[in-house]
């Protein structure tokens, strides 16, 4: 039984694979940061692999899914990722294209490759991360909210392709509010109530393996999802708005 984990040397994919490597799954985790690599595959024990591989090109995904291939995956966890705060025409136009990269493209690259092996074995596991912020439209981080509205639309359709087929593969999204990772640390910005990451990624392991297609931690987050399809569209850009500017502005305030 073997998992491959993206972003795996940090934050939910490192507390993902931790949990899953003591259901007694080998390990391979990915990301670009080797020397974060080797500390996690310390962390985490024997039956570790790491791969040093930025993953936000066809090339570089497609390569690691042939690393991989003859190991034959049983799970795959797509959660390399990262955020950008800001408003829309200030942020960096490369930053939002390599976001798209990474949060989308290497999602649906990964997914795809695999859910093919997975679909001919009719076994396996995909649990994309996506975020609360898959569920509103975010400004003053539009385009962070828009890539998990991807993943999160992208993986809900597969699902249902794979269920009309009566496969026995899983597919799920897992839909996090704010979790103290180093995300936060790359944004800039504090959140007043953040999740562990571990505590997320236990309850997340075990929604998986019950095969829950959509995964969200907390009451709290789970009550906003539901009522988001509900409050009109101007209300949510409102609301939303004030909760980023509200963590601008505390954040360069403690600079
Ligand atoms: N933390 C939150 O509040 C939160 C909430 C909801 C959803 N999420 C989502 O959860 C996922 C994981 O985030 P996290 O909070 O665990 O953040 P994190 O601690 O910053 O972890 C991100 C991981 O992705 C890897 N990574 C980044 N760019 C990469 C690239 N180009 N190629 C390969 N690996 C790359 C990082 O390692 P290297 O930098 O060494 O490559 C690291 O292992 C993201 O998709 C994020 O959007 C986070």
């Amino acid at each position: 039984m073997i998992a491959l984990i993206t972003g795996g040397s940090s934050g939910i994919g490192l507390s993902i694979a931790k949990e899953l490597h003591k259901l007694g799954y080998a390990i391979i985790l990915v990301a670009r940061d080797l020397e974060k690599l080797k500390k996690a595959q310390k962390d985490i024990g024997e039956n570790t692999e790491i791969i040093e591989l930025d993953i936000s090109t066809l090339e570089n995904c497609t390569k690691l899914y042939n690393m991989v291939k003859p190991k034959d995956i049983d799970i795959l966890i797509n959660s390399a990722g990262f955020g950008l705060h800001g408003k829309f025409l200030e942020q960096n136009l490369q930053t939002q294209l390599d976001m798209i990269d990474l949060n989308v493209k290497a999602t649906q690259i990964l997914t795809k490759l695999f859910l093919n092996d997975f679909k001919e074995k009719n076994y396996g596991y995909i649990l994309n991360i996506a975020s609360t912020a898959a569920f509103s439209p975010g400004p003053l981080m539009a385009c962070y909210f828009a890539t998990k509205a991807y993943v999160l639309r992208l993986t809900e359709a597969i699902a249902e392709e794979i269920r009309q087929e009566h496969s026995k593969v899983y597919i799920g999204c897992l839909c996090p509010g704010p979790v103290a990772t180093h995300f936060n640390d790359l944004l800039g910005v504090k959140f007043a109530k953040a999740q562990n990451s571990d505590e997320l990624a236990q309850f997340a392991v075990a929604k998986m393996f019950k095969r829950k297609m959509i995964i969200i931690p907390t009451l709290n987050h789970k009550l906003n999802a539901f009522l988001n399809k509900f409050v009109p569209t101007k209300v949510l850009l409102k609301a939303n708005y004030n909760v980023q500017i509200k963590k601008i502005n505390n954040a360069k305030k403690n600079k």
